[in-house]
């Protein structure tokens, strides 16, 4: 059943103006916005700022909005100005949506108020008829997710509950199930017997940008990697599902997480960028790091023994998102020494396909040149929707397909409970390189470089 309000917990926030508000007016352009939609936040606006500062949010990122859809989301937007910690605040708000069927609630804040927010709700029975959709991280490791965990299942059931990880609202993310189960060219290969490594990169050009309170008390492995980077691997070496119902995707990703090997400190790098210790709310003797690379292993019978190393880390050379699937060489080089097949999967701005293939270089001798077949997405299909766009959707359409189960987040943080515990020591790196020297020998023979990245 179709969502009919939306409430916003956090709507005067960073998420809200960067991504939430932005895909709104996307889905009112659409035409498949048509709920009311109730900020809630404890920042003291009166509707007319609320609605100016959504505005300029949205104008930020679409200058050539449509006024008259701008017109009509703003039109359907109002804000109630309230204390989290405050019962008075969830009473008003239960006089406020009283009328509407199914609410979808966004927690767009801090993990931390979430039991005491859903609690809140529950204490005026909106709980009782509301879908919640929280942000990550959900939990800091095994133990505070089990945690929150129970703490939301005292009052919501897990069909009630929507845990976002942008990633899986990703076109490219999504588009490595299809380019795996629904080509039958690729499927008999992705395996131990020709599959010889896994390299993903997740890198990113900036740093904390001001996020350094909440950035210090997480660092990379806990901020993108054991949700964005695992999401994506998941995706990568899965076993095709039964159907694409969001049971059996879950079913089948939960088999692949629980065969990844818990993680040892031996095969981590953490990494810390020279002058992280200055930026603005980071301790002076912190060690989080901002770079994480490790190799994983996955102890099943279809990648049983082949490496797979995930890297991530700010202030890197450039912005990329891929997944390079390398290949062994063929048993014997008749042509000479050439670099093994690979399938380059680019999932960030400017995302498409890469197979790089050997061909015979023209001329008298049989010997090889290294050729690319490329697919650029957006040339093929054009735009398309952005992650929150998708999501949001999905939250008000009551689809867990593209959102996390409990068990999923649950085996997550299992595989790197080790590393958390017992975090090796941080090295450090310069601005503009891929990370500390100790991260580059990780790879027999170095990573991969990465493939041509355009930012957005
Ligand atoms: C967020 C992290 O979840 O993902 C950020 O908190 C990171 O640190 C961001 O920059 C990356 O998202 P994207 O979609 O730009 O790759």
């Amino acid at each position: 059943m179709k969502a009919d309000a939306l409430v916003l917990f956090g709507a005067t926030g960073d998420l809200a103006k960067k991504k939430l508000f932005p895909a709104l007016y996307d889905l009112e352009e659409l035409n498949e916005l048509d709920v009311e939609i109730f900020g809630v936040a404890s920042s003291k606006w009166t509707q007319e700022v609320f609605r100016e500062n959504v505005e300029a949010a949205i104008r930020a990122r679409k200058p050539d909005a449509d006024e008259k859809v701008l017109g009509k989301l703003l039109n359907e937007m109002q804000l109630l100005v309230g204390d989290y910690e405050n019962p008075e605040t969830f009473v008003q708000l239960a006089e406020l949506i009283k009328d509407f069927k199914l609410p979808v609630i966004y927690l767009a804040i801090a993990p931390e108020h979430f039991a005491k927010i859903t609690q809140g709700l529950a204490s005026v029975g909106i709980t009782k008829k509301a879908r919640v959709v929280v942000e990550k991280p959900f939990g800091r490791d095994l133990e505070s997710a089990i945690q929150l965990d129970s703490e939301l299942k005292q009052v919501l059931p897990e069909d009630q509950i929507y845990r976002i990880d942008h990633y899986l609202g990703k076109e490219a993310v999504e588009d490595l199930l299809v380019f795996r189960f629904a080509n039958t060219l690729f499927e008999p290969v992705w395996n131990r017997n020709y599959v010889s490594n896994i390299q993903i990169t997740m890198a990113e050009s900036f740093g904390i940008e001001g996020r350094g309170k909440f950035y210090d008390g997480v660092g990379a492995t806990r901020d993108v990697l054991q949700n964005h980077i695992l999401q994506v691997l998941t995706m990568l070496t899965m076993e095709p599902p039964i159907s694409i119902g969001s049971e059996d995707m879950q079913n089948e990703k939960i088999k692949v997480l629980s065969a990844i090997r818990d993680i040892k400190a031996e095969d981590v790098v953490r990494g810390q960028y020279v002058g992280y210790l200055e930026e603005d709310g980071v301790a002076d003797n912190s060690d989080t790091e901002t770079f994480v690379a490790m190799k994983v292993f996955i102890d099943n019978w279809r990648w049983a023994g082949v490496p797979i190393y995930m890297r991530t880390g700010k202030k890197m050379p450039e912005t990329v998102l891929e997944v390079l699937v390398e290949f062994k060489k063929p048993p014997r080089e008749l042509f000479g020494r050439g670099n093994p097949n690979a399938v380059r999967f680019r999932l960030g701005a400017k995302d498409g396909v890469d197979i790089s293939l050997l061909a015979k270089k023209p001329g008298t001798k049989l010997t090889t040149e290294e050729i690319d077949l490329t697919v650029e997405f957006v040339t093929e299909f054009g735009d398309r929707q952005g992650p929150y766009e998708r999501l949001l959707r999905a939250a008000m359409l009551g689809d867990h397909f593209r959102f996390t189960r409990i068990d999923a987040v649950l085996h997550s943080w299992k595989i790197l409970e080790d590393i958390l515990k017992s975090p090796s020591r941080v090295h450090p790196y310069f601005e503009g390189t891929w990370g500390p020297e100790e991260a580059q020998d990780m790879v027999p023979g170095g990573w991969n470089p990465v493939g041509t990245q355009v930012e957005d």
